[in-house]
């Protein structure tokens, strides 16, 4: 069986019951499916032309290991930081398959990512862009550029993941793009190959994507007038997944609207998916410590909290709950809290759930935005990682010690 499922009342991820991963690696823990992942990224990857490239975005799922499987699977990927493009190479990327996206590259990252050769710096602003000039002269090195545009698309998903809105601090205007464009026309060191957008996150409707491809492509014609040679549009990530109900857009058709618009421009597409890949191929195992039943409310302590899964405090949003161990009992409404001393650590409300103390529970689909925005706080130590493939598991991030947590502090 592939992914998370549920045989005789048991929750399983392929072909392992949870209760046996969670008996082995304890809890709290997150847990992935291998093949999940797979088949996620080869609904993109099944879908694109020669040439056409996906570049997994690094951001939703940096396990190494996880880079390493898509790596070989062939995909790209799109960092955000120079740690994140390390993270690739150590895992066995070609950095010539790599975009480098984000407004505030230093100049060290900058010098990593010229000297590495990579697919395409996504510049951000005029200002970037001027070092990415003097950087590359500094070192005699060619270096490879897209302009990421800003098409003012409002997404309708949560604010903290718009990015195509004018009044949000990604990408460039059309008079930005212009002078961008002049200052890099023969250029000795820059080359101008690319463009690019990516509009925000848990996106459900494609047309908003075609939406920014036509913003896209009429920056392609500015670029193609100053005489650039542009092989490639990156109309970004943001396909969304189902948490509760939401409906979302297909990858191979929005691949094959895209590939009908550009195919007679000879440009190759470039699409950076991050949580329809790695989302619903991860659960966060908890364990109910404690049950807390009040004239107002039923609380459910667990022994994970908002520093281990972010997403409920800071977006509001919402993770489906399930039972390791079903009954078929009738439950009791719950809201689910961990032991963060914060009154934001909620992490599921009003969840009919039959429970008691010592039980597991899954928070589902948190393969993406889970584990990599977690912390430290109320020093609270990191979880482990395990993915399965079929019915073995293995650790793929150790769980912290204590001694790992306070060691960047002592003997100073
Ligand atoms: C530049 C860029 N590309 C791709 C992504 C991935 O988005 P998603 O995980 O929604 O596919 C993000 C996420 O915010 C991003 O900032």
């Amino acid at each position: 069986m592939e992914g998370f499922n549920e045989k005789e009342g048991q929750l399983y991820v392929d072909d392992l019951p949870i209760a046996e991963i969670a008996d082995t690696y304890g809890t709290p823990a997150y847990i992935y499916s291998g093949s999940r992942i797979q088949k996620n990224f080869n609904k993109y990857a099944d879908a694109l032309r020669e040439g056409d490239l996906i570049c997994y975005a690094v951001k939703a799922n940096s396990n190494i290991h996880i880079l390493k499987r898509l790596a070989q699977l062939g995909s790209g990927f799109d960092v955000v930081s120079g740690n994140e493009l390390k993270r690739c190479i150590e895992a066995g990327a070609d950095p010539k398959r790599v975009v480098f996206s984000g407004v505030a590259k230093s100049s060290e990252e900058l010098e990593l990512a010229i000297n590495e050769e990579i697919l395409s710096i996504n510049i951000e602003s005029e200002d970037e862009f001027d070092r990415i000039i003097s950087i590359s002269e500094t070192l005699n090195k060619e270096t490879k550029c897209s302009i990421r545009i800003n098409p003012d698309i409002p997404t309708g998903s949560h604010k903290y993941i718009e990015t195509g809105l004018k009044t949000s601090k990604f990408g460039v205007d059309t008079e930005t793009l212009k002078n961008i464009s002049l200052k890099a026309k023969n250029r000795e060191f820059i080359k101008i190959t690319g463009l690019a957008s990516h509009i925000g996150s848990q996106i459900s409707d494609n047309s908003l994507i075609m939406k920014s491809l036509e913003h896209l492509l009429t920056a392609h014609k500015l670029l193609l007038n100053d005489g650039h040679d542009i092989n490639f549009l990156d109309v970004g990530g943001g396909l969304g997944i189902t948490y509760k109900d939401e409906i979302p857009g297909d990858p191979k058709s929005l691949i094959s609207e895209i590939s009908k618009e550009i195919e007679s421009l000879n440009l190759h597409l470039i699409l950076e998916p991050g949580r329809s890949i790695t989302g619903a191929a991860g659960a966060l195992i908890a364990k109910v410590e404690y049950m807390k039943l009040t004239d107002y409310k039923n609380f459910a302590i667990i022994n994970a909290g908002m520093n281990d899964l972010m997403r409920p405090a800071l977006y509001d949003s919402w993770h489906e709950v399930k039972e390791i161990r079903k009954s078929d009992s009738d439950g009791r409404l719950y809201e689910i809290v961990g032991p963060v001393c914060e009154s934001a650590d909620v992490l599921a409300k009003e969840r009919e759930l039959n429970i008691s103390q010592g039980d597991l529970i899954a928070f589902m689909d948190t393969g993406a935005y889970g584990s990599v925005m977690s912390s430290n706080y109320n020093s609270r130590l990191s979880v482990p990682e395990i993915i399965v493939d079929g019915s073995s598991a293995k650790i793929i991030k150790k769980r912290q010690s204590f001694e790992e947590s306070i060691a960047l502090e002592k003997n100073l």
